[in-house]
């Protein structure tokens, strides 16, 4: 494979960034209360900087009674006082470009949140009025209106309508907290044109938009029916079968609106789509020179530790991008999936996979979205009390996404580890002892700890990846390997001469010989006698050997 000889372009940055999200309330804390806020991730920028990553993705930090961590906005145009103000929000942005690092922030455009004025309008106006079309407002069926409008499921759980006193119902696909907009109404889309502008103007590099899929529903709101196989939720389906309420067609009309106010900013604005599509053919709707820049690729979150199942997902998201003209982007976790640590096994096991998972990512071309606290390798927390736990959907459901929002540990032997200044208040969810030693500081200097192979990988990707600047994502060449092995080479449009990178992944049940591959650059693992000729199994290696491109 050739590497594409187009020149790279400053504001393409997106194309092969490290984002790294930033789960606000559980980040740093500086004002004590025990919730992280924006001076907390202000205070952080340098250890960001240190890490190595391009960009910081927040989570929202909006005003909002935080019923779902923050995705019920109340105020778009403002900071919640639990999180700071618009003053920090500015000091943050300033801090974080003037160190090189570039600003993604959540926008929430499926749902506000109940205390919305838009919302508290809706609920004092009649049936039929102009303030109840700003959402999904239908009489029930029944008799007498006493059953939902349709057989709509909420996302966390039970039905995805509520009935107001006077005998309406309202749709929310996630929590009754959340009621869902009407899309198809002008000032609801005028609205979101203007907040995307209020950021803009306040300097932010791009946008996470949640549910992306999700704005528009089909005409009359037809029921799902019975293609939910019994015992099933229709949550199930999500990413297998088109639902009436995702991914449809005329979504794409609102990014082709929004496309043009990104594009009249300097700089490259950028959009990322937390979208979920029946396959990854509707998912590349989402993306091109008209629509977004990217849509999160959760195969690769959700693959298999399996060399089969990680090759399908890399070569057909690799396919996709061809198609598309955008690179792809790869994530192991985020807030709402449990810690891919423990996906892999948990324990010594699945750190050793989520260390070699790392290398993994870090060596294909397209950008990668981190967790914060992967680096630390941190596992989910498994064992919170239940009286603790704040996600909606536990009460619905009895699954919590709370396991994977822990503050993380910055530092010293006591709870909460450096996340709020000495003498603050205990962290809104409490870590386990065992995080003591996995925190920043602890890890700090320590050549085998995952932090210091981060930090490694991140130097590495970017002086062996990108050569000169270059935002150009290149391509990945399979090389022969044993079963049950990935081996790549990977390298971007770069004078002749120079390197490429090589990433070896053992998911197999044997260690393998890899004396072929180049000249040693990194190890998931320790090094051992046999380093570097041998790669033992669930683990990762990258090497270096001159450009074939
Ligand atoms: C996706 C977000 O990532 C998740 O945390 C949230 O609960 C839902 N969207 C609803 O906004
Ligand atoms: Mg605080």
């Amino acid at each position: 494979m050739s590497f594409s000889s187009a020149p790279s372009r400053p504001e393409d940055w997106w194309k092969s960034a490290v984002v790294y999200q930033v789960y606000v309330r559980s980040f740093a804390d500086d004002d004590g209360d025990g919730i992280g806020d924006l001076a907390g991730v202000r205070s952080r920028l340098p250890y960001l900087r240190d890490l190595g990553v391009d960009a910081l993705w927040l989570t929202p930090f909006y005003r909002s009674p935080m019923v779902d961590g923050g995705y019920d906005v109340a105020d778009y145009r403002d900071v919640d006082p639990t999180f700071g103000t618009l003053t920090d929000f500015d000091a943050m942005i300033t801090d974080a470009h003037a160190l090189g690092l570039r600003i993604i922030v959540d926008i929430v455009p499926n749902h506000t949140s109940d205390a919305h004025p838009w919302f508290g309008a809706a609920l004092t106006s009649s049936p039929g009025s102009a303030e109840r079309d700003r959402y999904l407002f239908r009489d029930g069926r029944g008799a007498d209106g006493e059953l939902p409008p349709n057989d709509w499921e909420s996302i966390f759980g039970g039905p995805a309508w509520t009935r107001v006193p006077d005998g309406q119902w309202y749709l929310h696909l996630f929590d009754p907290a959340q009621p869902d907009l009407n899309w198809r109404h002008p000032e609801v889309r005028a609205e979101f044109e203007d907040v995307l502008r209020f950021w803009l103007d306040r300097g932010v590099d791009g946008f996470r938009i949640d549910v992306a899929h999700g704005m528009i529903k089909a005409n009359g709101l037809p029921d799902v029916g019975d293609s939910v196989p019994a015992g099933q939720r229709q949550v199930e389906l999500l990413g297998r079968a088109r639902l009436p309420y995702f991914d449809q067609d005329e979504v794409h009309e609102i990014y082709r609106a929004w496309r043009p106010i990104l594009d009249s900013y300097p700089g490259g604005r950028m959009a990322v789509a937390e979208a979920w599509a029946e396959t990854p053919q509707r998912l590349a709707r989402y993306v091109g020179p008209d629509e977004l820049h990217q849509a999160f690729n959760f195969d690769f979150l959700d693959a298999t530790w399996s060399a089969d199942s990680f090759r399908k997902v890399v070569d057909t998201a690799l396919a996709e991008s061809a198609i598309v003209g955008a690179p792809t982007t790869w994530v192991l976790s985020n807030h709402d999936k449990q810690r891919h640590v423990t996906r892999y096994g948990d324990g010594a096991l699945g750190l050793r996979r989520a260390r070699a998972a790392a290398l993994l990512m870090l060596a294909l071309p397209g950008s990668v979205y981190l967790y914060q606290g992967e680096e630390l390798g941190l596992p989910e927390v498994l064992d919170l009390p239940d009286e603790l736990r704040q996600d909606p959907a536990f009460r619905r459901t009895g699954e919590s996404r709370d396991g994977c929002r822990v503050p993380l540990p910055w530092s010293g032997d006591v709870p909460p580890y450096g996340f709020g200044p000495a003498g603050g208040g205990p962290a809104w969810l409490p870590a386990p002892p065992t995080w003591r030693a996995l925190s920043v500081a602890a890890q700090t200097g320590n050549p085998d700890s995952t932090l210091e192979l981060y930090r490694a990988a991140l130097r590495l990707r970017r002086e062996h990846t990108a050569p000169a600047g270059s935002t150009e994502p290149g391509q990945v060449t399979w090389l022969e390997s044993e079963p049950g092995v990935l081996a790549f080479g990977f390298g971007r449009p770069a004078a002749a001469g120079s390197t490429e990178l090589v990433c070896v992944v053992n998911l197999g049940a044997e260690p393998v010989a890899v004396g072929n591959y180049g000249t040693p650059l990194l190890h998931s693992q320790p090094a051992g006698p046999d380093t570097p000729t041998t790669l033992p199994t669930d683990s990762a290696a990258w090497f270096t050997r001159p450009a074939t491109g």
